[in-house]
C-alpha cells in the first residue's frame, strides 16, 4: 500500500514547458501542471496525442529546462541549475524506459554492455565480478538468462528488448522510473507480462512510476492514481477508482467513453461523448484545482465546477 502521509518521491509544481516553433510562436506544451508521485506509488499520465504527456517526462527527467515552475525529487529542487551531487543524484535514482526499445538500445552492443553502462558511467561496483553480479541478478529479475548477456539487441523478440530496457533503468535500484508509453509498441498478448513484471518488480523494490500511456485501460490497471492531460493542462486527478466511477471533467468523461467495452452488448448501446474544448467554452486557463473528495481534484472555474456536479 502506498502511504500517501510521507513526502512524495516526486513533486512538480506549475511546471510549464513552452517551445518556440519555427514560425516564431509559442507552443505551450504543458502549462501550469501539478501532481506528486509517491514512494511505491504509480501514478498513470494520460490524454490523447499532443497532450504534453512526453513532454512532463522529458522535463521531470530534466531533459528539458523547465519555462517555469518546479519540480522536486528525493526533496531536492532540480527545476533548476543542478549541483554536481543533485545531478548525479539525478541521474542515477531516476530512471526511464522508452516506448521503442529497438530505438534506444545500441544495437552494436552486447545486452550485458547496455544493461552494465550506467554502472560503468557511475563506478557503481568495485571488481568485474561484481558488476558481472549485478547484471545477472537484474537480468534474472526480468526474467532473461545469464547467457542473454553475450547476445545483441536484434537477437532477441519486442517484448524481450523491453526487458532489457528496463533491465537497463532497474539495475540503478531507482527510485522513480518514467515509462514513456514503454507497452504501447509490443504486441498485446505481451503487454500484459511487461506490466505484470513492472508490478512485480514495484513491490519488491518500492519505486514509484510515471506511466504514461493513452491505453486507458491499461493504464486502469496499472496506475494507484490517474492525471488526465489535456493541451498541457491537467483536467482532473485522482485514485483509479475516483477517476473511473466518478469522472467530473466532460473531458474525462469523453475519454473513457471511447473505451471499447469487452461485452458486445454493451459496446453496441455505447454512446460515445465528444468534447471540443472550444464548443464546451472552456478556458483552462481560467480554471483553479477544486477539491472533490479524498485525492480527486478537478480543473475548472467555480461555476464550471458547479454545473459538472449537478449534472
Ligand atoms: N521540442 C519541441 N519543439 C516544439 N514543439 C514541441 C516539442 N516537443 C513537443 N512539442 C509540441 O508539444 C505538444 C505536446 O507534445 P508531446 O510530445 O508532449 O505530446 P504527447 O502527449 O506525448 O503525445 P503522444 O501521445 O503523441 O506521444 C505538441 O503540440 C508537440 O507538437
Ligand atoms: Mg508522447
Amino acid at each position: 500500500m502506498v502511504n500517501y502521509n510521507t513526502e512524495p518521491v516526486l513533486k512538480v509544481e506549475g511546471l510549464k514547458q513552452y517551445f518556440k516553433s519555427a514560425g516564431g510562436y509559442v507552443v505551450k506544451a504543458v502549462d501550469g501542471v501539478n501532481f506528486e508521485v509517491y514512494k511505491g506509488e504509480t501514478y498513470g499520465l494520460v490524454g490523447e496525442s499532443g497532450s504534453g504527456k512526453s513532454t512532463i517526462g522529458r522535463a521531470v527527467i530534466r531533459l528539458y529546462k523547465p519555462t517555469d515552475g518546479k519540480i522536486i525529487f528525493n526533496g531536492v529542487d532540480i527545476s533548476g541549475k543542478m549541483s554536481k551531487t543533485d545531478t548525479e543524484m539525478l541521474r542515477t535514482k531516476m530512471q526511464m524506459i522508452f516506448q521503442d526499445p529497438m530505438a534506444s538500445l545500441n544495437p552494436k552492443k552486447k545486452v550485458g554492455e547496455i544493461i552494465g553502462e550506467g554502472l560503468d558511467i557511475h563506478k557503481l561496483y568495485s571488481t568485474k565480478e561484481e558488476r558481472k553480479a549485478k547484471i545477472d541478478a537484474i537480468l534474472k529479475k526480468v526474467g532473461l538468462a545469464p547467457e542473454h548477456f553475450e547476445r545483441y539487441p536484434h537477437q532477441f523478440s519486442g517484448g524481450q528488448r523491453q526487458r532489457v530496457g528496463i533491465a537497463r533503468a532497474l539495475i540503478m535500484n531507482p527510485d522513480l522510473i518514467i515509462a514513456d508509453e514503454c507497452i504501447s509498441a509490443l504486441d498485446v498478448s505481451i503487454q500484459a507480462q511487461v506490466v505484470n513484471l513492472m508490478k512485480d518488480i514495484q513491490e519488491e523494490t518500492g519505486s514509484a512510476y510515471l506511466f504514461i500511456a493513452h491505453d486507458l485501460s491499461m493504464v486502469k490497471y496499472i496506475s494507484d492514481r490517474i492525471g488526465v492531460l489535456h493541451l498541457g493542462h491537467l483536467l482532473e486527478t485522482g485514485t483509479t477508482d475516483e477517476i473511473f466511477s466518478n469522472p467530473i471533467h466532460p473531458y474525462t468523461k469523453s475519454l473513457l467513453s471511447a473505451i471499447p467495452s469487452p461485452n458486445p452488448a454493451v459496446e453496441k448501446n455505447k454512446i460515445s461523448l465528444t468534447y471540443d474544448v472550444r464548443e464546451a467554452g472552456i478556458d483552462y486557463t481560467e480554471g483553479t484545482e477544486h477539491l472533490i473528495d479524498g485525492t480527486h481534484y478537478v480543473l475548472g472555474t467555480d461555476e464550471e465546477v458547479a454545473k459538472w456536479l449537478s449534472e
